[in-house]
């Protein structure tokens, strides 16, 4: 078996299980409560939320936990549209954003704000420029992920931060997919707001982080008691808390070598798709894009077939993106791109991580190419049978 969808979800780590376990078993105590089992659990989110901020230059009192990127990212939007007046309003964003960002502001149009999706050029880039352009007098939010999830295009984040300092307007960036794989520091990119998933670092599912930059006021999304300080109600699920706070840890300690490791499994996927097979085409920018993301295009084929065929083959890969797949529309990242229908049906997204070694990624890139061969004379004799129903 050979997992390359670390994009969707990584493996928990030993280490992060392993600093879980007490909180699941004897410190079970709730943070608020005023006695040795709520110290115990209160002190073990403290120390967590410390190394979530040190993983992103933050303070630890500018992180606020949630149940995961995508609640981050309504908390981060809805809040700011709430907290900045009851209706109206006008927020930048782009046309690649996660569905949780994207799906958010479709909602929140229908209830009279307005939004402008900018357009992105070929490796998925927006510019500063084209930012600033989009502005409006009642602009109250721009929100540019880092790092996308299906192609891997980085975008500049703190070029886009520093352009609209001063201007009083909200800046938010999805870091999901960047935390944990290239430096990711709040000072430096000129963020308000900033999303983060622990189960994309090797973390538990169901936890993740709102940074909210200090004197920067949002409305709370849950509403409830006094926890995290106000802004989501709700007791702290404290060992998915303590397992995320060691895989930031973890993160951090290793982000250098890290990068460089994934970077050089990613370019010897890519190397030895291309020895097997001349044909593919490369989506997004695996040059200055994140390290471990590969979007291949094999024009003519479907995702699905290709994704179907290489998990009898014990290999995990996803159709574009984890959210889509199961659908047949083209993703609305590589619409945007202005990939051909063609190519962008035939898309997948190989993405590599922890524990993957060099002999996975010969024997994938080996099958891989086996796979398209095999779909290819499929689709060229059901062409030939003219629909006539032979296979
Ligand atoms: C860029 C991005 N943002 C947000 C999310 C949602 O995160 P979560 O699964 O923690 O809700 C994802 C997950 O796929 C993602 O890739």
């Amino acid at each position: 078996m050979i997992y390359l969808d670390h994009c969707a979800t990584t493996p928990l780590r030993p280490e992060v299980w392993e600093a879980m376990v007490p909180y699941l078993r004897d410190r079970f105590g709730n943070p608020s409560s005023a006695h040795a089992w709520g110290r115990a659990a209160r002190e073990a989110v403290e120390a967590a939320r410390e190394k979530v901020a040190a993983l992103i230059g933050a303070a630890p009192d500018e992180i606020v936990f949630t149940s995961g990127g995508t609640e981050a990212d309504n908390l981060a939007i809805r809040g700011t549209v709430a907290a900045r007046g009851s209706r109206g309003g006008h927020v930048v964003t782009t046309a690649i954003e996660h569905h949780a960002v994207l799906n958010t502001l479709r909602g929140l149009e229908k209830t009279g704000l307005a939004v402008t999706y900018l357009p992105v050029d070929a490796r998925g880039s927006v510019s500063a420029a084209s930012v600033v352009a989009a502005l409006r007098d009642d602009t109250v939010l721009v929100s540019v992920m880092h790092g996308n999830n299906e192609i891997g295009t980085v975008q500049p984040v703190a070029e886009i931060g520093a352009v609209l300092r001063g201007r009083g307007i909200l800046f938010h960036t999805d870091a999901v997919q960047t935390a944990g794989k290239v430096v990711v520091d709040v000072g430096a990119l000129n963020v308000d707001l900033l999303s983060l998933s622990a189960h994309k670092i090797n973390g538990p599912k169901g936890v993740g982080a709102l940074y909210i930059r200090r004197g920067v006021e949002i409305s709370p999304l849950i509403t409830g008691g006094h926890q995290e300080g106000g802004v989501r109600g709700g007791t702290e699920n404290v060992a998915a808390i303590v397992g995320f706070g060691r895989a930031c840890d973890l993160a951090r300690q290793e982000l250098a070598q890290r990068s460089g490791e994934l970077r050089a499994l990613r370019d010897h996927l890519l190397r030895r798709v291309r020895e097997e097979y001349a044909g593919v085409s490369v989506n997004g920018d695996p040059v200055g894009g994140l390290p471990h993301v590969l979007s291949l295009s094999f024009g003519g084929l479907k995702a699905q077939e290709i994704v179907s065929a290489l998990d009898q083959e014990g290999i995990a890969v996803s159709a574009g993106s984890a959210c889509t797949s199961g659908r047949t529309e083209i993703s609305h990242v590589l619409a945007a791109l202005g990939i051909p229908s063609r190519d962008a049906m035939g898309t997948i997204r190989l993405s590599v991580g922890w524990g993957n070694t060099g002999e996975e990624m010969d024997k994938a890139a080996r099958v891989l190419a086996g796979v398209i061969k095999k779909l290819e004379v499929l689709r060229d004799l059901e062409a030939a049978a003219g629909g006539r129903g032979c296979f």
